[in-house]
């Protein structure tokens, strides 16, 4: 995503949009927000979740007093930035700046210091992939009186053994601990919708000694695609009158946060997003536990809320000016909440699918409303324990439509493959190894790979992988960029993780054949079976590479899933990718009849093919650059045109995959295509159509190959009058059964780069259609939302459901979707 200051603006009539000033610490959202005298219960301080870990007999770490050391913090620190500033220091340990963590001195400056020292990309800066960043906090109590400036590119990560706790002052000043995009001036630092890779996990973060009655709040958030918030506890103030606040997240196009608890606050979880993945987060004690400012859609997963006043708030600007899209929640859970879900939907309200909820798998325990309405409950709840197996309201089509709903629907018989022991679907966080010593550790510097962006590291590689696998290793690949220039194994029993999205660039002729399409990484060959886990870098093209399929994955796994955590695809649109604003600026006033070759960056972004099944897969984005993230040197942000073929193609005969904060975006044939495949989880789910099209439109350049079945539209679109039919599909379903989609976002924002056919009001013609279910398919999507494509979702070339029958906040909004 990156469409500055044109995307939210128009959207949310009447709500904090980017764009708006909101002073750091002085923003409210009183009056949208019930109070009720109710004592809250929170859990004593005694009791952190996450402070005590299991031993274990793995790790041969020494013990440090709070717990086992961690391998990140003692490893050999040889990460390098090769485009960066030169000498430039990738990791960087807060104590080695002079920070203390002994609880009682002001560690502020030295925190900041870590963060911001070798000419990194902070305020004033608009983005860049040459100056990432570890920040590491060893154990201990980091007190802070102002906000930790949290910079371009950077990962935050406590030790996860023993998480230290950034606490603030009494007499802090400002609005949040780390502040991930200041208010400087009016704007935010970044526009939250460029806001891209950067974690923060392994952390306290604690208000409680700052008084209840000041506006502060542990994370300020507006971010997008490839960042994420992980295993961080927000240790809040429960007091009566508190203002205190967990998460405050007011725009961006993100993202994905997991493991989370929340203890005390006003509003723990404050956001507006155009979508998210949130799965696996606590609430103790709040007045609200989540209040949404605004979004277009939200997966919730496996969320668990107690003793709350309100649950979760999407009833932001009444059923008037209702400003928040939908919601999807499942394998959750509420316990002694008055109100879990408090709505401002009803048949009248306007937008009019503004306020769309999917439940399904949702217990409650002394929960006396479970959804309460504008006009009073819409579903009632009890004092009693009951567990609601499907519920929604909104527009549904099943699949004729649309038919205004606010009921119990049929919740999605799952696939016993996508399930945990216990019933809910299967979840997996990304590992961090925690326990593991070093010497568990395999370094690709070590193994003689460079990381300089020009020396060939395939063979480098391609041994210190085959090493580890055959000697049960982690491989650590170094911060750094690895040329390769041929295909790199990835063999079953592989573990592999980056450090500060180290890349992997495919380079050279060898890449270069669209006649002869070559992966970049393989895991597995065609019919091989075990165990791969891989996470936390990025795959990336350099120069033409019209054969490059980025990720191609073979593997079956027989017993535990395989895993993909933080891996993603950027292509094209950086310093080192040859395929700048320079080289690829976008020509939107000339009639594209034939492509640049130099701009053709991929063949396809990752296949899933037919001898692979079990696969997990996390916050992923699979990009195709829309503009340059180094070179900034046009008004509009430096936008470029490249060409990629093909995103996200699963052919998996077994299936069994889960796509769980998955996005993949700009595209010329298809987003996400899925073949003759079943049994797949998806929430959230979100594309983008290629901005340049319909200049110029798929057909140019590539040549559809039917052995991995790519949709022709010269055929299909053969006598189509109603002008933008060829246009990439955001989702496209062929012969597969059993896909369960929780929560969509397919969006088209442009045609050939004019937004004018995805405004709000507009007659969404920037595509005809972007989700196409053909042949024997069947598929259940909740809370479908599109935007720029006159046909929400086509069966066999006939178009289901027209856009201006289920107008949403922005986008346009099917609540619950079936085909059959
Ligand atoms: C750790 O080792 C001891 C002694 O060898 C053994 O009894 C115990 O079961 C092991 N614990 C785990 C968690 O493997
Ligand atoms: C959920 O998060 C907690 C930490 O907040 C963690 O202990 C737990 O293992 C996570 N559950 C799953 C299923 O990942
Ligand atoms: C719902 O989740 C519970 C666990 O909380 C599980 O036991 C149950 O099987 C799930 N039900 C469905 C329909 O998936």
């Amino acid at each position: 995503m990156h469409i500055r200051s044109l995307l939210t603006l128009p959207i949310l009539a009447g709500t904090l949009v980017q764009g708006i000033a909101i002073p750091a610490g002085h923003f409210t959202t009183d009056g949208m927000h019930a109070r009720h005298a109710k004592p809250h219960h929170l859990e004593s301080r005694s009791s952190f979740p996450l402070l005590s870990r299991k031993s274990t007999n793995v790790s041969t770490a020494a013990p440090v007093a709070d717990g086992p050391a961690y391998w990140l913090e003692s490893i050999a620190h040889q990460g390098v930035s090769p485009l960066g500033p030169s000498g430039y220091t990738v990791f960087r340990n807060v104590q080695d700046f002079g920070a203390t963590g002994d609880g009682i001195t002001d560690d502020t400056a030295a925190i900041n210091e870590a963060m911001s020292s070798g000419g990194r990309c902070g305020q004033g800066c608009f983005s860049s992939t040459t100056t990432p960043a570890v920040v590491y906090f060893p154990a201990g109590t980091y007190r802070i009186s102002a906000p930790i400036f949290d910079y371009y590119n950077t990962i935050i990560t406590g030790n996860p053994n023993a998480l230290p706790v950034l606490k603030a002052s009494s007499d802090f000043e400002g609005g949040y601990l780390i502040d991930g995009d200041p208010y400087f001036g009016p704007g935010l630092n970044w526009p939250a919708t460029t806001v891209f890779w950067r974690q923060v996990r392994n952390l306290i973060l604690d208000t409680t000694d700052v008084a209840a009655t000041s506006q502060i709040s542990g994370i300020h958030w507006p971010t997008a695609q490839a960042t994420s918030l992980q295993n961080i506890v927000f240790q809040l103030s429960a007091d009566e009158g508190t203002e205190h606040q967990g998460i405050f997240c007011e725009s961006g196009s993100a993202g994905f946060a997991g493991d989370l608890v929340f203890n005390g606050g006003k509003i723990a979880a404050a956001l507006g997003n155009q979508q998210f993945t949130m799965r696996n987060l606590t609430f103790n004690g709040a007045k609200t536990a989540i209040s949404h400012f605004w979004n277009w859609g939200w997966t919730y997963q496996d969320i668990n809320i107690n003793d709350c006043d309100v649950g979760i708030d999407i009833s932001t600007g009444g059923s008037d000016e209702q400003s928040v899209g939908s919601i999807t929640l499942f394998d959750s859970s509420f316990a002694n909440t008055p109100v879990a879900i408090k709505s401002a939907q009803s048949e009248s309200s306007t937008p009019h699918t503004a306020g769309s909820i999917i439940l399904e798998n949702v217990s409650i325990d002394n929960v006396a409303t479970v959804v309460e309405g504008p006009a009073g409950t819409v579903l009632a709840g009890s004092t009693g324990s009951s567990v609601i197996a499907g519920w929604g309201q909104g527009n549904q089509y099943i699949p004729d439509g649309p038919t205004r709903f606010a009921g119990d629907i049929t919740p999605v018989s799952r696939a016993a493959g996508l399930l945990a022991s216990d019933g809910k679907y299967y979840q997996r966080s990304k590992p961090q190894y925690e326990l593991l010593p070093v010497s568990a550790f395999a370094s690709v510097r070590d193994g003689g790979a460079t990381g300089d962006a020009t020396t060939d590291d395939t063979e480098a590689l391609q041994a210190v992988i085959d090493t580890a696998a055959a000697a049960g290793q982690v491989v650590f690949i170094d911060a750094g960029v690895y040329k390769v220039t041929s295909t790199l194994h990835i063999p079953a029993g592989s573990k592999i993780v980056g450090e500060a999205f180290a890349v992997i660039l495919s380079s050279g002729e060898f890449f270069n054949n669209q006649n002869e399409p070559k992966p970049v990484i393989q895991v597995g060959q065609a019919g091989s079976e075990g165990h791969v886990e891989l996470s936390d870098f990025i795959i990336s093209t350099q120069g033409p590479q019209a054969g490059a399929t980025l990720i191609e994955w073979n593997l079956a796994s027989t017993s535990d899933p395989s895993g993909m955590w933080e891996v993603h695809a950027r292509v094209g649109g950086f310093a080192g990718s040859h395929q700048t604003s320079n080289e690829c600026a976008k020509t939107p006033d000339t009639v594209v009849t034939e492509a640049d070759e130099n701009c053709i960056v991929a063949y396809m972004l990752m296949h899933i093919t037919p001898s692979s099944s079990n696969l997990y897969m996390e916050n992923i984005w699979l990009w195709v650059s829309d503009h340059d993230i180094d070179v900034q040197t046009e008004a509009d942000g430096g936008q470029i045109t490249l060409y990629s073929g093909r995103g996200l193609n699963i052919e998996s005969t077994k299936g069994n995959i889960w796509l769980s904060g998955t996005s993949v975006e700009h595209n010329v044939l298809y987003e996400y295509q899925f073949i003759s495949t079943h049994n797949v989880y998806m929430g959230q789910i979100q594309t983008e159509t290629a901005y340049y099209q319909s200049n110029p439109n798929a057909l140019i350049p590539f040549t559809p190959n039917p052995a991995i079945h790519d949709p022709d539209f010269a055929a299909s679109c053969e006598g189509s009058s109603q002008g933008h039919c060829e246009v990439g599909w955001g989702l496209r379903v062929v012969d597969s059964h059993d896909l369960s989609v929780y929560g969509a976002g397919l969006y088209s924002f442009f045609d050939n780069y004019d937004a004018t056919c995805s405004a709000y009001g507009s007659d969404h013609n920037c595509q005809n259609s972007i989700f196409s279910i053909e042949g024997d398919s069947s598929i259940t999507v909740y809370n479908l939302n599109t935007l720029g494509a006159q046909s929400m979702v086509n069966r066999n070339g006939e178009s289901l459901a027209s856009y201006s029958d289920n107008i949403g906040v922005f986008t346009n909004n099917i609540a619950y979707f079936k085909t059959e």
